[in-house]
């Protein structure tokens, strides 16, 4: 066999040699489509995969955090979502489960995406900061640098047509702005990353625990809500 034969062979074996030992023809532009193999399904592999490195490097980081939560909380909810949810940081039920919004703001979180029509399943939910902060404190704004790269790079792999931001401390990381949400909430801003060739339109809004100890801010809430709701509603 000659050496240029030898090389086409192993490199057909190497893509796959049960597709080369086929009885028929293979149809390709048709496998493209319908296979495994380099379809939309990879795509979503290739994205959890992403998420699962930006894990383990969240794992890794030297933080004080770790020595006092008990479970690091990443994210939950869809890798294939349009809409991005993003809190603070875990409290004492998210710790334990290893979850965000898992404890009593998480079920006010749920009723609000009921409310406009979204299921949990299909948002992506996560924090600015990733490990719970002692008796559950504001994180620091050295702790939201810190861990603000990781979450900028899971809107990149998400890449959502909107981020809807939970409470200040997401409005600050997010916004670069230490605007109190009085002033942020009530209309679009605009996020951009270096690495998504788009504009994510982004909203501001109260968190569900601060909602839960003022419920007067809940109509405001609603307000953002619907916003969000009306421009998942264009794009359908
Ligand atoms: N508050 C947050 O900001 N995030 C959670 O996951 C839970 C409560």
């Amino acid at each position: 066999m000659n050496q240029s034969n030898k090389k086409h062979l192993e490199f057909i074996k190497n893509s796959g040699v049960n597709y080369f030992l086929q009885d028929t023809p293979r149809n390709w532009f048709e496998s493209e489509q319908n296979s495994s193999f380099g379809s939309l399904k990879d795509v979503n592999n290739d994205k959890l995969l992403k998420i699962q490195q930006i894990v383990e490097k969240i794992k890794v980081l030297d933080t004080q955090l770790k020595n006092t939560a008990k479970n690091l909380v990443v994210y939950d909810g869809s890798i294939d979502a349009k809409v991005m949810f993003i809190g603070e940081a875990p409290g004492k039920d998210e710790d334990i489960q290893g979850l965000p919004f898992v404890g009593k703001a998480g079920q006010l979180l749920n009723k609000m995406l009921a409310a406009i029509n979204l299921k949990r399943e299909e948002v992506y939910i996560t924090n600015v900061v990733n490990w719970r902060p002692p008796d559950n404190r504001t994180p620091t704004d050295d702790e939201i640098l810190q861990f603000l790269p990781f979450l900028q790079e899971q809107i990149d792999v998400i890449n959502p047509d909107y981020i809807f931001l939970l409470g200040g401390v997401a409005a600050k990381a997010i916004l670069s702005t230490p605007l109190a949400l009085g002033k942020l909430r009530g209309t679009w801003h605009k996020y951009q990353s270096l690495q998504l060739n788009k504009t994510v339109y982004t909203i501001a809004s109260y968190h569900p625990a601060f909602l839960l100890r003022s419920p007067q801010y809940k109509k405001a809430s609603w307000e953002d809500l619907q916003m969000l709701q009306k421009k998942l509603n264009e794009k359908n």
